[in-house]
């Protein structure tokens, strides 16, 4: 038997955000964009529309990016080369065991020379690498249906850099 895997450590420091639309999502997607570096891994939790995606496309159009920017929910990987640093972007929404994560071989995107921002992280299971930050996505109360704009995004820093991160990301909010 293999024995458990050492719990996750707790975070550093948190921080809660609203966003009223989409308009606030790519001011902070913007700031969250200079925060990061190659090597830099980031996750997003969040239901189904609560807007992982949608960040991600704010975090690309602030690197320069101008295409467009697929959902990765089929390919499981997005990449794209930008002027400062390449940006892979994860969508493991289709794993159904960590032993997918363990067989695509994605390993070696991870703390190399891009940013790795990874939709469901949970799904990949333990060996996925841990992140500088972790948000979380969630519609704001009072919009139970998902039909308004407002969300509320949790963030858990981890370590130096995470905080560094945060800090950077949450500057002038
Ligand atoms: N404040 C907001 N932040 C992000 N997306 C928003 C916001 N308000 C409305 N939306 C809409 O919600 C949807 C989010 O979809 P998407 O980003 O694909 O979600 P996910 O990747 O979490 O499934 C998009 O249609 C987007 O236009
Ligand atoms: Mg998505």
């Amino acid at each position: 038997m293999t024995p458990p895997a050492p719990a996750p450590a707790p975070p550093t420091a948190t921080h809660r955000l609203e966003l009223a639309d989409e308009a606030a999502t790519a001011a902070f997607a913007s700031r969250l964009a200079a925060a990061l570096g190659p090597g830099t891994v980031i996750w997003l939790s969040g239901g189904l529309g609560a807007g992982k995606t949608t960040l991600v496309r704010g975090v690309l159009r602030a690197l320069g990016h101008t295409g467009k920017v697929r959902s990765p929910t089929f390919t499981l990987l997005e990449p794209y080369n930008l002027v400062r640093f390449p940006v892979y972007h994860f969508d493991f929404y289709r794993f159904s065991s960590a032993n997918e994560w363990r067989d695509a071989g994605f390993d070696e995107y991870f703390r190399g020379d891009g940013a790795c921002l990874v939709e469901w992280p949970d799904l990949a299971g333990p060996d996925l690498p841990r992140p500088e930050l972790a948000l979380r996505l969630g519609f704001a109360d009072g919009d139970a249906g998902g039909t308004g704009t407002a969300r509320v995004l949790e963030i858990d820093a981890f370590g130096d850099a995470g905080l560094r991160c945060l800090n950077a990301a949450v500057a002038a909010s």
